[in-house]
């Protein structure tokens, strides 16, 4: 309401995820109107800076997202305005003081709604917690902290870092970011099954015969070596981003669209799935490639990674959940950096029509008459259907041909970027797209002793070229379970 106020400090405000992310964010929802009558913008990092300073820093990576034909130059103004700065350590309590002094003077005596969002390295994370909460839980109205992974390496680290976040807040006060959650086409998987009626009768072992999710990127680790060597491809991208997708996949219907609602569905679906075996993971790294005149890096190439370095920058698991319904049924994930393209996508591979009268018409490889079922999640987001259809003719043959729904020639309006849907969802207290500590102890324990055994036994990665389709062991370990990856044609 008029009496309220919203305060968003972003802390780590120089750091390339506010400046790429969390700003545009900003702007663009203040641009359509989503912010509150009265908010304000803090930066907080330990630069010294100044409010103008900031804004020019910010200003720089705003773009006109929304309209492009519009000069939107005046609403920037106008947004920038809101912006502010403040200088101070991250483990400072008294440096949060002054910053909470400042928030007062914005929020003159109105009810206080303070969002903090700790844009910041893990090793000071909690230090930054601390000190934080204190100018956070001075709020009159909530108190709101959004934090990003990692959140630990693996179960232990992360257990340690949940309890020490919770002597400082409560669960409700912790948003944990998984941005794949805020994506359009993952928000949407719920839509499709509940609303729909077709899909959720064939959704289980007795239809689908795997389930694919792949994600891979054209570029490497460059400029983040430090950061990635620490992590690996499995805690970057599969134990979050790709498991979260398979737990909204696969869990069964919700009571109701409610935050604990869905999110009690979802750990039980990532209590169900089976410990990851070192057999059902394959690991690789990508070393330099000359193409023409141009050459790509290799993984220990950068500067900030050693030369020894065995940190897989691609991995492919098959994951199994131990329930009813999917009994089974491989999950095939498949993560990695400097591929050939970028892409990320959801494949369910349908069985086979069974005593099928059209064999004959398909020819010898039953495998290619199955019906997929294609989420891209980007880019040119899509959700097509794989189907058999005669060619048209006297003769009988038959022909693959999709269902295809794409995005951009459906729906005119650009896609918000994930970081609005969940900065949005934050400043409304909306739960649903955040992970609860539950889910993320799951996750954590499908993926730890794996981890571990990967490290401890100093697993050599498969070798792949920069810009190449990953290493051929994916196609071993996807044919073990009688699978061929999708993407691959
Ligand atoms: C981040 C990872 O969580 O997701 C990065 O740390 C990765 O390594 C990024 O590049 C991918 O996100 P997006 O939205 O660009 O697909």
């Amino acid at each position: 309401g008029k009496k309220s106020t919203v305060t968003i400090t972003v802390v780590g405000a120089s750091g390339d995820l506010a400046k790429k992310k969390i700003f545009p964010a900003l702007f663009a929802l203040y641009y359509e109107d989503c912010l509150p009558e009265h908010f304000t913008i803090f930066g907080y990092a330990r630069s010294k800076m100044t409010d103008s300073e900031l804004r020019n820093m910010v200003s720089k990576t705003l773009t006109c997202r929304i309209d492009k034909r519009e000069n939107c130059s005046e609403k920037m103004e106008e947004f920038l305005k809101r912006c502010f700065y403040h200088s101070g350590q991250y483990d400072s309590q008294e440096n949060f003081v002054e910053l909470d002094k400042k928030l007062r003077e914005h929020e003159a005596g109105r009810v206080s709604n303070r969002l903090f969002y700790l844009s910041i390295p893990p090793n000071i994370f909690v230090d930054a917690v601390r000190c934080a909460s204190v100018s956070a839980s001075a709020a009159s109205g909530w108190t709101r902290i959004i934090v990003e992974k990692p959140f630990g390496r693996d179960s232990e680290s992360s257990a340690a870092l949940t309890k020490s976040l919770k002597q400082y807040l409560t669960e409700d006060q912790i948003f944990r970011i998984d941005h794949y959650l805020g994506k359009e086409l993952v928000e949407n998987l719920s839509v499709l099954r509940f609303s729909n009626l077709i899909f959720e009768p064939l959704w289980s072992r007795q239809y689908i015969r795997n389930v694919q999710l792949i994600f891979s990127e054209d570029f490497g680790t460059e400029g983040r070596g430090g950061y990635f060597d620490h992590y690996g491809i499995i805690r970057d991208i599969m134990q979050n981003h790709l498991l979260q997708i398979v737990a909204l996949f696969a869990m069964e219907t919700p009571v109701s669209l409610d935050a604990e609602d869905i999110r009690n569905e979802k750990v039980k679906v990532l209590r169900s799935m089976r410990t990851l075996r070192i057999d059902d993971v394959v690991i690789g790294q990508y070393k330099s490639h000359t193409k023409g005149n141009v050459s790509y890096p290799g993984y220990t190439d950068d500067k900030t990674v050693p030369k020894d370095s065995l940190t897989p920058t691609f991995a492919a698991a098959a994951l199994f959940i131990n329930n009813a319904r999917w009994d089974g049924v491989p999950f095939l994930m498949k993560a990695g950096k400097a591929l050939h393209n970028r892409r990320a996508e959801i494949r369910v591979q349908f069985r086979h029509v069974p005593g099928n009268l059209y064999n004959r018409s398909i020819g010898t490889d039953l495998d290619m008459a199955t019906n997929e079922f294609v989420i891209r999640v980007q880019p040119d987001e899509a959700i097509y259907l794989k189907i058999n259809n005669k060619v048209p003719g006297l003769g009988m043959r038959l022909d693959r041909s999709h269902l295809n729904l794409l995005y951009k020639a459906r729906y005119l309006k650009e896609i918000p970027d994930a970081y609005e849907r969940l900065l949005l969802d934050a400043i409304e207290g909306e739960r649903r797209l955040f992970i609860r500590s539950d889910e993320l102890d799951a996750a954590w324990s499908i993926f730890t002793p794996v981890l571990k055994e990967i490290e401890e036994k100093k697993i050599v990665p498969e070798y792949y070229p920069y810009g190449s389709r990953g290493p051929v062991g994916a196609h071993y370990l996807a044919a073990r379970y009688d699978v061929k990856w999708g993407d691959l044609g």
